[in-house]
């Protein structure tokens, strides 16, 4: 798939930023992420992407790889968050094979719309393991890679419905809170061994999974967009570009927080 540069990056950041720079993001094919990875490997980056279904990985990490001449991007697919040995081996193998593991994109996250009457125990077991155990494994393995980097940074992909809950999402809020919670305490902990943790927490972003499931295909858009302060969408690339920022020398001392990407949208729901 030919994505235009003008899709996922703004045209103000320099090339060669992330030269020599290794990131590891767990959900890599998923629309957000994958598009987080190639800007950043359009950037100088190289990149291993992780995710459960082969295929859907193996050709996002070939497709990634287009967006520079040289660029080394491995897709592992198979690997489930739940599992650490897994979740451990493909980043050993990051390292191994691309020299180093610098960054981290903790994205890999589980949703499905439905009434807490029509969720069971294990339905919502589901989203937290994928979302907050998934995370924590993620945290547990790199750490170790993390902490030889000279610039070891962290992003969690999160959201904004859980700062005011949200109907038929119960597992998901309470996941994303969670992911926020240990957010701040990698901060805290491994702050003074050099290592960044932020969220990025993606408002209504067009074009995506999780809003398609979310808002449904048939959405009214201009009603919708109504409601949005910032009077747009977001887009993929309002997403790569905060990622970017954050992990350039730029965001070098943004630590332990969550960063709404979401033209004011939470705001407006907490005021109405
Ligand atoms: C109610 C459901 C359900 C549904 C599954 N379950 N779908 N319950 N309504 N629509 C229940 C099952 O019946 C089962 O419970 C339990 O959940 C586990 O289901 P499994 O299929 O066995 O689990 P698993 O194979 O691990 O799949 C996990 C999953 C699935 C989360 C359920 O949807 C998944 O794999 N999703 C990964 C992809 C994904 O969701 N991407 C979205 C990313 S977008 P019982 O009781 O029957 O055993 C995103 C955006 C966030 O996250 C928000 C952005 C703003």
């Amino acid at each position: 798939m030919v994505v235009p540069e003008s899709k996922y990056l703004s045209p103000i950041w320099k090339d060669g930023l992330f030269n020599n720079r290794v990131v590891f993001v767990t959900g890599g094919a998923g629309t957000i992420c994958s598009m987080q990875t190639r800007a950043l490997v359009r950037l100088g980056a190289n990149a291993c992407i992780i995710g459960r279904n082969v295929e859907k990985t193996e050709a996002a990490a070939k497709d990634i790889a287009q967006v520079r001449p040289g660029a080394k991007v491995i897709g592992i697919g198979g690997c489930d968050v739940r599992k650490p040995e897994s979740l451990a081996a493909a980043a050993d193998r990051c390292a191994r094979e691309l020299g180093s593991l610098d960054f981290v994109i903790a994205g890999a996250a589980g949703n499905f719309v439905a009434p807490m009457e029509g969720m069971s125990s294990n339905a919502f077991k589901a989203v937290m393991d994928i979302d907050v155990l998934g995370t924590f494994n993620t945290i547990k393995v790199t750490m170790p890679h993390l902490l030889r980097s000279k610039d070891p940074r962290i992003i969690y992909v999160s959201a904004t419905f859980h700062y005011t809950g949200m109907p038929f999402q119960a597992h998901v809020s309470a996941a994303k809170a969670s992911i926020d919670s240990l957010c701040a305490s990698v901060a805290l902990e491994y702050g003074p061994r050099g290592v960044q943790s932020n969220v990025i927490a993606p408002g209504p972003i067009a074009e995506t999974e999780g809003m398609d499931r979310l808002a449904g295909k048939d959405v009214d858009s201009t009603a919708f967009t109504a409601q949005i302060p910032s009077g747009r969408m977001g887009t993929v690339k309002d997403i790569a570009d905060a990622t970017v920022f954050l992990f350039s020398e730029g965001g070098s001392y943004i630590n332990g927080q969550i960063i709404p990407v979401d033209g004011a949208s939470w705001r407006r729901q907490s005021s109405m």
